[in-house]
């Protein structure tokens, strides 16, 4: 039996790869693509080479959800081709972005899995202000890791607060909203298999 939804999602699709460069979504919100499926995937296996090379030890992937989860699945798999084995536990952080706290990261749901004397890859979607993955980088090492790496998506270079820089970047990304491959605007959009930006 077809579904219907999926359908529909390949109809659009192709009108945005042959006529406009855009993505409609169903309820009239056309979304932009900044970064597509296509590219994201070739790159994402160019940083499973590049961690790699880091002949990260005994390793532990720690992505920050949610944003991360379906770059974290992708990445994770590819480092599978680049011969890592690594164990997988999640964190939860919330930043809280209000103009008299910024900076306040909370644990809304911690790892469970030791870090000791072990390697550690923090995957997270965006790198913006740092105070995200600045807590979560101390955090491992507080707790006794080896290494601590970070690797993002996407990195917003204009809104740091914190001195931190990724160590596996996919991309640099322009200083504008994005959704999409698992990042929301008020929990909608992590769906879409492409990082995008709402049109007009
Ligand atoms: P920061 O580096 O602590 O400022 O936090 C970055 C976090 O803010 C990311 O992990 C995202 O969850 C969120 N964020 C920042 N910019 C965007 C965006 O353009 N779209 C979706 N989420 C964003
Ligand atoms: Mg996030």
């Amino acid at each position: 039996m077809e579904n219907a939804g999926y359908k529909l999602f390949e109809l659009h699709d192709a009108q945005k790869t042959r006529i406009t460069g855009r993505y409609m979504l169903v309820d009239d919100i056309e979304i932009e693509t900044i970064f597509s499926a296509n590219e994201i995937k070739v790159r994402i296996e160019e940083l499973a080479e590049q961690i790699s090379s880091a002949r990260l030890q005994n390793l532990l992937v720690v992505p920050i959800l949610k944003g991360s989860f379906i770059f974290a699945a992708d990445l994770i798999r590819a480092l599978h081709g680049a011969g890592i084995s690594p164990e997988i536990d999640f964190i939860s952080l919330a930043s809280y972005r209000g103009a008299a706290t910024s900076g306040q990261v909370e644990i809304v749901r911690d790892i469970n899995t030791p870090v000791e004397n072990r390697d550690v890859l923090i995957i997270d979607d965006i790198l913006e202000s740092g105070h995200t993955l600045a807590f979560a980088k101390d955090l491992m090492s507080a707790r006794g890791a080896t290494r601590v790496m970070t690797c993002v998506l996407l990195e917003k270079p204009t809104k740091r607060a914190v001195e931190i820089e990724a160590d596996f970047l996919a991309y640099q990304c322009p200083d504008f909203f994005v959704v999409g491959y698992g990042m929301d605007l008020d929990h909608r959009f992590r769906e879409l298999p492409f990082v995008g930006r709402i049109a007009g």
